[in-house]
């Protein structure tokens, strides 16, 4: 039966205002101190228009808090190795304080080995194995933007992780498995689902947080959802659809991201207050 009630919206683009300032005054107090400006590399390879907006916004990002955005552009044709000798290039310059190689990259070309070329010192968008390491041991680090800016999401609204049951679905390197890692750091108890799980609504049912990480359009059903609940889609399908049915989602869930303008600009303004926070250990700034 209706109850009439709907869910209350999480606004990231209202976090990412509030982080970008932040940012904004430690790049100022960086230059004050150092007369560096802060700098990210942005790394394209090929043309693919989703990427080209990405990078992009990335470097306006940058522009707005008065850090030096790099723009690199390598052409689809190149090969691994040269991709990772110019990754190398840019994490041996020291102007430098941030890499950001775009992904996907076309095929053939191994992300991988071109993300592992990253120092994890500069790795500011988490996508090193290293990095990846140190999130999972809670030690001091750059983790991947967008589960660090759910995690801030979180904290923002004050949702209580602690001894909560935590749902993620997916398990990408960037996104499901560093996601996971975070929620038991923060003391969920935390599901992590994938393409092989068996009766997932069964389990969504049961969450008492819920994050979608499929890339799949509507996924996630409002009928799956406990009253109460609280939704993150960090989906971001073509169209501008996540990965949560969010008419569906908006009477169970007690608080949900929207798409656009929910996990999107607060992965970003994460991004650019990574950059800042190395650029300021690089250059021995206590911030
Ligand atoms: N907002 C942002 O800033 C941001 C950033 C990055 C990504 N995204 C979005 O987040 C979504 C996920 O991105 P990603 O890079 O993690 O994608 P990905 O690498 O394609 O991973 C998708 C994950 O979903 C799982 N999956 C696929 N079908 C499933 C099913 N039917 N049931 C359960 N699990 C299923 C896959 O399982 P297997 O491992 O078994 O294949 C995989 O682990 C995409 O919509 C992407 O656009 C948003």
């Amino acid at each position: 039966m209706p109850t009439g009630h709907r869910a209350k919206l999480m606004d990231g683009r209202a976090l990412a205002r509030k982080i970008l300032n932040g940012v904004a005054a430690k790049v100022e107090r960086i230059k004050a101190a150092t007369g560096v400006v802060p700098s990210l590399a942005t790394v394209l390879v090929g043309d693919d228009p989703a990427s080209v907006i990405y990078t992009r916004m990335k470097r306006k990002r940058c522009d707005d808090v008065g850090m030096k955005p790099l723009r690199v552009e390598l052409p689809a044709t190149i090969s691994t190795d040269e991709l990772v000798a110019e990754v190398k290039r840019l994490g041996a310059d020291k102007s430098v304080h941030g890499i950001l190689v775009q992904h996907p990259v076309p095929a053939p070309l191994d992300k991988r080995a071109a993300f592992e070329a990253i120092p994890v010192e500069k790795d500011v968008d988490g996508v090193s194995s290293a990095m990846l390491g140190r999130v999972i041991l809670n030690m001091p680090s750059f983790p991947s933007c967008t589960p660090a800016g759910i995690m801030r999401l979180l904290e923002e609204y004050q949702v209580e992780l602690d001894g909560a049951h935590a749902i993620v679905i997916g398990r990408s390197p960037i996104l499901g498995r560093p996601m996971a890692s975070m929620l038991i750091n923060a003391h969920a108890t935390v599901t992590l689902c994938h393409s092989r799980t068996r009766a997932l609504p069964n389990l969504v049912r049961h969450a008492d947080v819920i994050i979608a990480a499929v890339g799949k359009a509507n996924f996630v059903q409002g009928g799956w959802i406990k009253l109460g609940a609280v939704v993150i889609d960090a989906g971001y399908n073509e169209g501008n659809i996540g990965d949560v049915d969010f008419d569906g989602a908006l009477e169970p869930a007690s608080l949900i991201t929207p798409v656009p303008g929910g996990v999107g600009p607060v992965t970003i303004a994460t991004l650019i207050d990574h950059t800042a926070n190395a650029a300021a250990a690089q250059l021995g700034i206590e911030l």
